[in-house]
């Protein structure tokens, strides 16, 4: 801790937005060469939601806002600042978050978007977490929001199955050091010499946009599922241990982990390893899939509309994801 520590971030609203398009894995059974039943077991996802043609990242981000502010009783003028992560953006510029300010209406608040795709809703909470801590600001917008149905090739059956659409958010304000709620840790990393193992290849600053790159579908997800699959674990793992540490917590005083839902089998590993039990993670990657950056603050709220989180309760998050990127923290609610 260090002098600039003087003020807390609490979290004071939650929302989520989901598309209504329900996409079953029964249903990709029919344009792929996949089942349901390796799905299922591979990945634990039964059914994923889908964008319509009018959703994108900036209209579900301001859905899943509005839900939060309204939850914190707060209106859009007294945000200071909106922070959009995804890496599904609605273009390439001006930010998502521009486009969520003019949605919300939030006049006179800054807005931009942090880029470190399934890790950046953490990214996002750690640099809020910043401005709150020092007093910069007192109302911060944070939102995860990923349409991935447009950047997934569609043909590709060991990316395609995985990903889903939505958008979830936190508004966090400014609370007093003395408080015992709040932030209590992040800790975020990247390791840009693993950029290759989950990508969009094609690059737009690089190479500009050319029927070459469009025709080898360097435009969409590509990934090395295995071996992302075991650093994610590593990573994941590790990184909540050191939330714990910083923290002096042991997992047993933890109520609620909630992860990334990259795979149900990633996530189970990581609970192994660190001897917590399964029935004390929340999952929902049976109905959304892998939401990317979406899909931690979907999980809070969920996880605070049903009653799973109580005040008091300690959680810990973990995420990983391209870059690579890796990122835990720790809310006492
Ligand atoms: O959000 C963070 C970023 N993403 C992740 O964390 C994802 C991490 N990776 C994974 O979740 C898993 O690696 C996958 C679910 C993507 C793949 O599961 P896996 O157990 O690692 O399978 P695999 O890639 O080793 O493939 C095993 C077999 C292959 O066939 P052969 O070569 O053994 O004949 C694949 O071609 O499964 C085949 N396969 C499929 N079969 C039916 C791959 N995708 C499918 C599919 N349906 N959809």
């Amino acid at each position: 801790m260090n002098d600039y520590n003087t003020f807390r971030a609490v979290v004071a609203g939650t929302g989520a937005y989901l598309p209504e398009k329900i996409l079953t894995n029964q249903d990709l059974e029919k344009s792929l060469d996949t089942t349901d039943a390796w799905i299922t077991e591979r990945t634990g996802i039964r059914e994923r939601r889908i964008a319509s043609e009018e959703e994108s990242a900036s209209i579900m981000a301001a859905h899943a806002g509005k839900i939060a502010l309204v939850d914190g009783g707060i209106d859009p003028e007294e945000l200071d600042l909106i922070i959009v992560a995804t890496s599904s953006p609605d273009v390439l510029f001006p930010s998502t978050a521009c486009f969520v300010q003019k949605e919300l209406n939030a006049v006179g608040s800054a807005a931009y978007d942090i880029s470190a795709v399934c890790s950046g809703f953490i990214f996002a909470l750690s640099v809020a977490e910043q401005y709150l801590k020092v007093g910069r600001y007192k109302n911060i917008l944070i939102i995860g929001s990923e349409v991935n149905s447009r950047i997934v090739d569609w043909t590709d059956r060991s990316t395609c199955i995985l990903f889903g659409d939505g958008a979830g958010a936190l508004l966090l304000k400014r609370g007093e050091q003395e408080s015992p709620l709040g932030i209590l840790s992040t800790h975020i990393y990247s390791d840009g010499n693993l950029s290759d193992l989950i990508c969009v290849p094609g690059g737009i600053g690089r190479t500009g946009i050319n029927k070459q790159d469009i025709d080898a579908k360097k435009y969409f997800i590509n990934m090395s599922g295995n071996a992302t699959f075991k650093v994610a674990v590593k990573r994941m793992t590790s990184v909540i241990r050191e939330a714990l540490e910083f923290n002096h917590l042991s997992m047993g005083e933890v109520e609620l982990l909630i992860p990334h839902q990259a795979n149900q089998r990633i996530v189970s590993a990581v609970a192994e390893r660190l001897q917590y039990p399964m029935e004390k993670v929340f999952m929902n990657i049976h109905k959304y899939g892998n939401t990317s950056g979406a899909s931690i603050p979907i999980g809070i709220d969920e996880a605070k509309r049903s009653g799973r989180i109580q005040e008091g309760d300690i959680s810990v998050l973990g995420a990983v994801g391209a870059g690579l990127t890796w990122g835990s923290a720790v809310i006492k609610w």
